[in-house]
């Protein structure tokens, strides 16, 4: 790895955004993520497609940074759009992730199979999804963290050779 792995974390929640409820989702990303990579950008927003869209292109485009990672939206509720929002801006998908989160949940709750999460890239940015509760975070990442740093040597050009 040439450089340490920049990362966004975006909250999707009605409740948090107008400050009803405590965010645990968003600190829980940042807790697993410490000592593994930088925490650019932080925010949480509303359950609306058009503002998740506009701070995905945000991060992606503007502070470029290797992965955003979103918690919440992922259900089936009629507010959860955080997965339309993402397929919209990515240009190439990553259904293993996702698949790997789901496969993996499923040995602790039967209810992973009601996260819709995807993951794709734009342009050289992993975009994430993860359900809301700060517990299936913990739970996805523990997932994906063991092979973010070859995901983002892939995503930057900089892995020569796959094979060992
Ligand atoms: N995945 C894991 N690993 N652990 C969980 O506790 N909760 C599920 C699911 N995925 C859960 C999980 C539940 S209860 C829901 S409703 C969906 O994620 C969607 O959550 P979201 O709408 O907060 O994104």
């Amino acid at each position: 790895m040439t450089e340490a792995i920049r990362v966004a974390v975006l909250v999707s929640s009605d409740k948090s955004a107008k400050g009803e409820r405590e965010d645990l989702s968003g600190p829980a990303i940042v807790s697993k993520l410490h000592g593994l990579a930088e925490v650019a950008a932080q925010e949480i927003v509303p359950d609306e497609k058009e503002l998740i869209i506009e701070k995905l292109i945000t991060y992606a485009d503007e502070l470029k940074v290797d992965i955003v990672f979103t918690s919440g939206g992922t259900g089936l509720a009629p507010r959860d759009v955080t997965p339309e929002a993402t397929l919209e801006v990515c240009d190439r998908l990553v259904p293993g992730i996702t698949d790997a989160m789901r496969l993996r949940s499923m040995e602790m709750t039967d209810r992973a199979m009601l996260s819709r999460a995807v993951a794709g890239i734009r342009g050289r940015t992993l975009i994430i999804n993860l359900p809301g509760s700060p517990k299936a975070v913990r739970e996805c990442l523990d997932v994906f963290l063991p092979v973010m740093d070859h995901a983002v040597e892939t995503l930057r050009g900089e892995a020569v050779e796959c094979a060992h």
